[in-house]
């Protein structure tokens, strides 16, 4: 069993993450903590209250986290995720509560508490949570097993600003602090996600589980592609957050390198943007395993292959 937190701040493709991970029994999930981000902290938090009682996972626990980046303004994303964050399916209210305890407490405390090397991080939205919890306890550092991230982008720029993508560009500062840990960190960039791309067959095929979960994850790729297919005119949209959770569970998804990372904190025109050493034109060391490869195909077939567990009662 593989000891995750998942930091998260759902967005109808952190919510397909979600239900990956929460399909998997190879993954025990300590916790999940929330970040602002697509949308403020307040529905961040409450969109993954909602998708643990999708899966009829009322017991797992919620932790609400920062509610602002370290230095800059909160740059959110409504157009792309609608008002809610989670605009599409009609998911009730949750009834589960937060819990008390916030997001950078229970990250320090649970990686304190485990042997080095046990728990793997792995993160689907601003870099806050995590970078705040380094600075609290430096020593969470030799501890976690791995970061395996959703962020930046090279060979195919930003989505956010044509030099930076979304979970980047919205806490540069701690996406430094996280870059410069040394903790080992797989990256799965815009390069990696924009060939995870949905279609209309793929999304039928969820609709085809015949089951509520599939139902909601066929509504939830259909939200995020309608914006998608504006942007990109592809004919489906890419599932960014779900290449995080695939890859603890079938690394062999996904081909890269190891190189060194970087990110812009100061220039405003390219801010947040990560700059990858994938040539290794430098002597600087690699602190990242860069994702450039995927084989969708098996990558989907897992997708459904897990969703399709998360059946009614
Ligand atoms: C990332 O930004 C968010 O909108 C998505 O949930 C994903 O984590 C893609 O740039
Ligand atoms: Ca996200």
């Amino acid at each position: 069993l593989r000891k995750i937190i998942i930091d998260t701040d759902p967005g109808q493709d952190d919510a397909v993450a979600l239900l990956l991970a929460l399909a998997s029994p190879e993954l025990d999930i300590l916790g999940i903590t929330a970040v602002a981000g697509n949308v403020p902290l307040a529905l961040t938090e409450k969109n993954a209250r909602k998708v643990c009682e999708l899966a009829g996972r009322p017991d797992m626990k919620v932790y609400p986290g920062a509610s602002r980046p370290m230095v800059r303004d909160l740059v959110t994303a409504e157009h792309v995720h609608g008002q809610t964050g989670l605009d599409g399916p009609d998911l009730p209210e949750p009834a589960m509560p937060p819990m008390q305890i916030h997001a950078v407490d229970f990250i320090v405390e649970t990686l304190m508490n485990h042997a080095p090397g046990e728990v793997t991080l792995c993160t689907l939205g601003p870099l806050t949570n995590v970078a705040l919890a380094l600075v609290r306890e430096p020593r969470i550092a030799e501890r976690v097993r791995e970061i395996v991230m959703m962020g930046g982008g090279f060979f195919e720029g930003g989505n956010i600003t044509p030099a930076a993508e979304f979970n980047i560009y919205v806490d540069p500062h701690a996406a430094d602090v996280v870059f410069r840990s040394k903790i080992p960190i797989v990256m799965m960039p815009l390069d990696v996600t924009h060939k995870a791309l949905t279609s209309p067959e793929r999304i039928a095929t969820f609709r085809e589980l015949g089951t509520r979960v599939g139902d909601a994850t066929a509504i939830l790729l259909e939200y995020q592609e309608r914006f998608d297919t504006e942007k990109y005119g592809s004919q489906g949209g890419p599932l960014h957050d779900p290449c995080v959770i695939a890859y603890p569970l079938e690394p062999k998804i996904f081909g890269g390198r190891r190189c060194n990372v970087t990110v812009e904190t100061a220039s405003e025109l390219t801010m947040g943007m990560t700059v990858i050493d994938w040539w290794r034109v430098t002597d600087r060391p690699a602190n990242a395993l860069v994702m450039r490869d995927i084989d969708d195909e098996r990558f989907f077939a897992l997708l459904v292959e897990r969703i399709g567990r998360l059946r009614d009662p």
